[in-house]
């Protein structure tokens, strides 16, 4: 794994950018796995002042995201459909029907997890996975847990996540209890990860995943036995 160490969030989001812009530029109808949450928030900013600027283009990128809240209408404020549209895809020169996100209405999990992965290989395969982490050391929505599932499918959200996401909804009653994500095999399969985390409330997480132990109960761990992941941190995540 290549450690870069941020001096602070705007850096870790800029240097974040610049290697998706590298590949945007390398070869512009790449397969982008992209995330949620609000770490990388900065870094698609960044992306949406490169494309204006007229640096990278996205018309020919297609993405896939790594997880959406089930049930959740893509049109909820905090579906991350939404979340996507809002802070990247509305401001971008991206061909929206070359966006996808779990869907979370899905009357049939297995059927379309299974559709998710394949539509993913009939692409080539992501090139490059963004991917945020939970205080628990989730993955997309891939919780702590005695054995981990390798495909797209739906889960449950362990209480702290609920917490850890509440802060989004009006209350935490109102955090929908699932999810339909992206499995770790899902995820593994990736040619290349970025994982983003900044803040001192990551820096648990991100030592159980730097130490010399691979364990489902720290789901991130599993990233350690990928050939190219690059970890984007701030100092707060690294240090704590
Ligand atoms: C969510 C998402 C993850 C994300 C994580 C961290 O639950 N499913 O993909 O990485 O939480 O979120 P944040 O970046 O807001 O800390």
């Amino acid at each position: 794994m290549k450690i870069i160490v941020c001096e602070n969030y705007a850096e870790m989001s800029a240097r974040a950018a610049e290697l998706i812009a590298e590949l945007v530029k390398a070869k512009p109808d790449c397969v982008l796995g992209l995330a949620t949450g609000s770490t990388p928030v900065g870094m698609y900013k960044e992306l949406i002042s490169k494309n204006e600027a007229g640096e990278i283009s996205f018309k020919d990128v297609t993405t896939y995201n790594l997880d959406e809240y089930y049930p959740i209408e893509p049109t909820h404020e905090q579906s991350y459909r939404y979340f996507m549209n809002v802070n990247l895809f509305d401001h971008i020169d991206i061909n929206k029907e070359k966006t996808f996100v779990p869907n979370g209405l899905t009357q049939n999990p297995e059927e379309e997890g299974a559709a998710y992965d394949a539509a993913i290989e009939a692409a080539g395969g992501v090139d490059l996975q963004v991917l945020g982490i939970g205080q628990n050391g989730h993955i997309a929505f891939n919780e702590p847990d005695d054995a981990l599932i390798a495909g797209t499918h739906i889960t449950s959200l362990t209480e702290d996540t609920i917490d850890a996401n509440s802060r989004f909804f009006a209350s935490r009653d109102d955090v929908p209890t699932r999810a339909f994500t992206m499995g770790i095999g899902s995820i593994m399969k990736a040619k290349k990860i970025i994982l983003l985390a900044n803040g001192k409330n990551k820096h648990a997480a991100i030592a159980k995943m730097l130490d010399d132990k691979i364990t489902t109960q720290c789901p991130a761990t599993i990233l350690k036995a990928h050939a190219d992941v690059y970890l984007f941190c701030d100092k707060d995540a690294y240090n704590g």
